[in-house]
Parts: structure tokens; sequence; C-alpha cells
């Protein structure tokens, strides 16, 4: 049972029945000084505008003389983005370009501002009206029908950075050699951004020497080059060329734009790589977590579980590796995809997830408590099906060990990080379990709103006090709270 629904340690079977049913600059030149001192100013205004609602902000500009509409447009556009991650999702004619609705979606779910542009063999494969529903943005095709002119230099003026998702070998090959014969790839050449690209073509044309130099010089260009990866292929054949997934994507723009060498990459012939991205506060830092609930056998086909998804502890898995940790996740039964990165030791009962936590804690700097373990088990579960019969049948339960305080008391524990799920006095119940069970970071949320959804709202208890991690994704969560975790873990908090 998850935590906070242990009863008694005697329940019977009807007991049971109700558990488990209700369980279920260096800038080189005056033009990009001048650029980042306008920057500066606009990020402190943005605050307070972006603060007011639209009708005052037409006020306050309406009384000033002189401002042309085109002025507040940018004006309020340059003001977002001091606030705003926005990247221009570039789309090209390749097969993987159904992935680019997925990639797009998910980086507007993690806050990032979408703007699309698409070449005209990429409406062959997605229309522009899927991509203009998904982002909220009227797609960019045509460098002819361009109604506000120079939409080549303009979007990416605004953009922290340019994706190009699918990149074919034709539009690579463009890339390399600087051609600019439409609207992507001028606005590609006009940049004043970083360019990632994620390239997909069938196997051969991947590892043809054409290819392979075009795609060298990109990386000698200080390009970034997402993939690709092997397997499958539209064509049929199997090998290197297909496109990252949309996750893994998403996961890599996102890790990009949090990384501050990134922004270098616009004046430097520096060549980043993906493991550069992600050198970030939990560099080489070794993070056991727990993750999902944990299944306790009543008799060879029944047992006793909860309605844990462990989407929570898997999202902490991946942005740990995101943000260069080496993770251990030892998991219950999940139905989710192991996280890429990671190293997974797959548990069903709590006695298993102990034994796995015991054998790799010595190694762990960090270690997060995530699951929802089982509070008891079955004291003598049957190794037969229990037959059914009309009699009461009473089960007796006995207490799981506590993974988190065993970990919490060892003489030289790993940085310890607890989750309580509460189903009220959240506060009240969240400072206190912190405090017994020894531990420098609790994070606390409400079982009715965390379990099995996609998002959550975290409140995170320290020595310092608490801290709100409004409702947002699971990842967006995750990231924020390692964060969080990673600052603590340097100062070397108990
Ligand atoms: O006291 P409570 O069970 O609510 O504490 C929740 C925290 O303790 C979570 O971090 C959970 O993973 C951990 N825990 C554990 N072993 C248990 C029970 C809870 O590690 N048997």
């Amino acid at each position: 049972m998850p935590n906070g629904l242990a009863g008694c340690c005697k329940t019977t079977a009807l007991d049971i029945t109700a558990l488990l049913n209700g369980s279920k600059c260096s800038f080189t030149t005056c033009k990009f000084r001048l650029f980042a001192i306008a920057r500066l100013a606009l990020s402190s205004l943005a605050t307070f505008f972006n603060s007011l609602p639209d009708t005052r902000l037409s006020m306050r500009f309406s009384a000033m003389p002189c401002h042309p509409a085109p002025f507040l447009d940018k004006m309020r556009g340059t003001m977002k983005q001091a606030q705003t991650k926005r990247i221009v999702l570039g789309i090209t004619g390749g097969i993987a370009a159904y992935k680019a609705a997925e990639l797009a979606r998910l980086l507007i779910k993690q806050g990032i501002e979408v703007q699309v542009a698409m070449t005209e063999a990429a409406t062959h494969f997605i229309t522009p009206a899927t991509m203009q529903a998904l982002t909220g943005n009227p797609v960019l095709v045509n460098q002819w029908q361009d109604d506000k002119g120079m939409a080549h230099i303009q979007t990416s003026r605004v953009a922290d950075a340019i994706v190009i998702a699918p990149a074919t070998a034709d539009f690579i090959a463009k890339l390399a050699h600087g051609l600019a014969n439409d609207l992507l790839s001028s606005l590609c050449l006009a940049r004043d951004c970083p360019l990632l690209v994620a390239p997909a073509m069938n196997k051969q044309m991947w590892a043809n020497a054409a290819t392979q130099r075009n795609v060298q010089r990109l990386a000698d260009d200080g390009v970034v080059v997402l993939g690709p990866a092997s397997g499958a292929q539209a064509c049929g054949e199997e090998g290197m060329g297909r496109m990252l997934e949309a996750e893994e994507l998403a996961r890599d723009v996102f890790a990009a734009l949090q990384n501050p060498t990134l922004t270098l990459l616009r004046q430097t012939q520096d060549r980043p790589s993906l493991s550069r991205l992600r050198e970030r506060e939990l560099n080489g830092v070794k993070v056991l977590i727990t993750a999902g609930p944990t299944y306790e056998a009543i008799d060879a086909v029944r047992g006793i579980t909860n309605r844990s998804s462990g989407k929570m502890g898997y999202a902490i898995a991946l942005a740990a590796v995101e943000m260069g940790a080496e993770v251990l996740l030892v998991s219950g039964p999940t139905a989710l995809a192991k996280p890429q990165g990671a190293q997974v030791v797959n548990v069903t009962s709590a006695a298993e997830m102990f034994e796995a936590v015991k054998q790799q804690v010595a190694n762990a700097d960090m270690f997060i408590g995530v699951a929802a373990v089982a509070d008891y088990r079955v004291a003598r579960p049957s190794e037969q099906k229990i037959k059914k019969s009309d009699a009461a049948l009473t089960l007796e339960l006995i207490p799981n060990p506590d993974i988190l305080a065993y970990v919490a008391s060892l003489p030289k524990p790993p940085f310890c990080v607890g989750f309580a799920a509460e189903s009220e006095k959240l506060r009240e119940h969240a400072a206190a379990k912190r405090k017994k069970k020894n531990i420098p970071l609790l994070a606390a949320n409400l079982a009715q709103n965390a379990i099995g959804s996609d998002d959550n709202e975290l409140v995170l208890f320290d020595a310092a006090g608490e801290h709100v991690l409004p409702r947002a994704d699971k990842l967006v969560l995750a990231r924020a709270l390692l964060r969080h975790a990673a600052v603590l873990y340097k100062k070397g908090s108990k």
C-alpha cells in the first residue's frame, strides 16, 4: 500500500480488496555590445511591462509621441524574449518530419515558444496547418510570400536557437556550403543564434563520404549535430540514419538552451559535443534513485500494490542524466520506458528494492527516494493461489524496512532527498517527516494531485524553510528539484 495508506498490521480480505481497488562576450564588435546592453535593459523593463494588461501597455506608449505600431509589437516581442526561450523549428523534407509535430508539442510543454519554418519539400510530409495549430504561430514556408519582409533575417534575431529536425542529407549539404535558395536555408545562413541539426536519412546516404564530409564541416562550424540513431528505417533497411526520437531531441534542445556555453558558439569556432552541453550542475555525481510502486505478493497471483506510475522518479532520473549525473534507477513495476542514459535495476517487492539499494548505496553521492514503497507486506504469502471460500480471510501484514531511513542513518550517508505524498496537512506532515527521517531535503506533494498524472506541484522543505515549485510537467519539476538539490549538495548541507 502507498505511504499513508497503511493502517494496521492485520486486515481482512475485504480491506485488501478496498486497498487494491482504491489504490488503482566576448562580444567582438560594437554591434554586439550595443545589442547586449539593449537586451539587458529590456529584460529589466520586461518584468514590469509584461505584468501590465495589454491595454495599459498600449496607453503608456500611446502617451508617447511617434510610436509606430510595429515598434510596439517589436517591443512586446523583445520583452517576451527576455523571459521566454524561443526556437525556430526548421523542418525539411523527410519522412521523419512527422516526429517534428511531437517535438514541437514537447518543447511548448516545457515553456519554449516555437516558430516553425518548413521547406517546400517538408510540406509534402506534414502540413503547415498541423504545425500552425500545434504552435499557435503561422508557419514560414515561402520566401516570396513574406508580407513583413526580411523574415529570413528577423526570425533568427528573436530566437535563442534554430533546430532543424529532420535535417535531410540535401539540407545538410546546403548548410555545409552556405547555400540560401529558400527561406529556411536563408534563415540559417543569416542566423545570429546557435544552430542544432537532427539528421534523418537512409543509412547509405548517411554513410556516403559526401554526407560525412558535410556533417564534419557543420561540426567544425560550431553547429550542434544531434544523432542520428541506428534502427529500422522507413525504406525497410536497418542502420544508422534514423532521426532521434522527439523525447530525446526535446531533452537535448532543452539542455542546449540552458547551457550558457551555447551562446558563446555565436562568436567562437568552438566545436561543442552533446556531452559537453550536458556538463552541468551534477557533472559526475553518482545519483541512486528509487521509483515506482512495489508489489507485495499475497499468493501466486494476487498482491498489494499502489497507483504510483513511476513518472516522477523516471523524470528525475532523466533530468539527472541531463545535468551530467551517473544515474542508477532502482525501479518497481511500471509501464515506462527506460530513461535514456540511466542504468536501471528492476525489482518487484520492497524487500528486493531494499537489497538493490543496499548493494549500490556505497557508490552513491546522492540518494533520492521517490518510490512509493509499500509500508507493509504479507507475513506468509502463499505459494499457491488461495482458494476462494465463504469464510473471511485474514492476512497478517508486517512492516517493510524504510529504505530512505536506512540510507539516511548510514555512518557516511549520501546526500538524501525524500518524497512525501500526503493526502492532507501537506506542510505539517512534510516538515515533520524531514526531521524524523533526518534528511536535508524533502519534496512534498498531495497524493491526489500527483499519482499517475503528467504534472504535479511540489513544496521543497530544507533547513532554510519551504520553497514552492508551482504546477508544471513532472520533467520541468524534476529539473527544478535537482537544481535545488545540487546547490545544497555542493554546500554539503545536512
Ligand atoms: O514516511 P513515508 O513513507 O511517507 O516517507 C516517504 C519517503 O520515504 C519517500 O521518499 C519514500 O521513497 C521513502 N520510503 C522508503 N521506504 C519505505 C517507505 C518510504 O524509502 N519503506
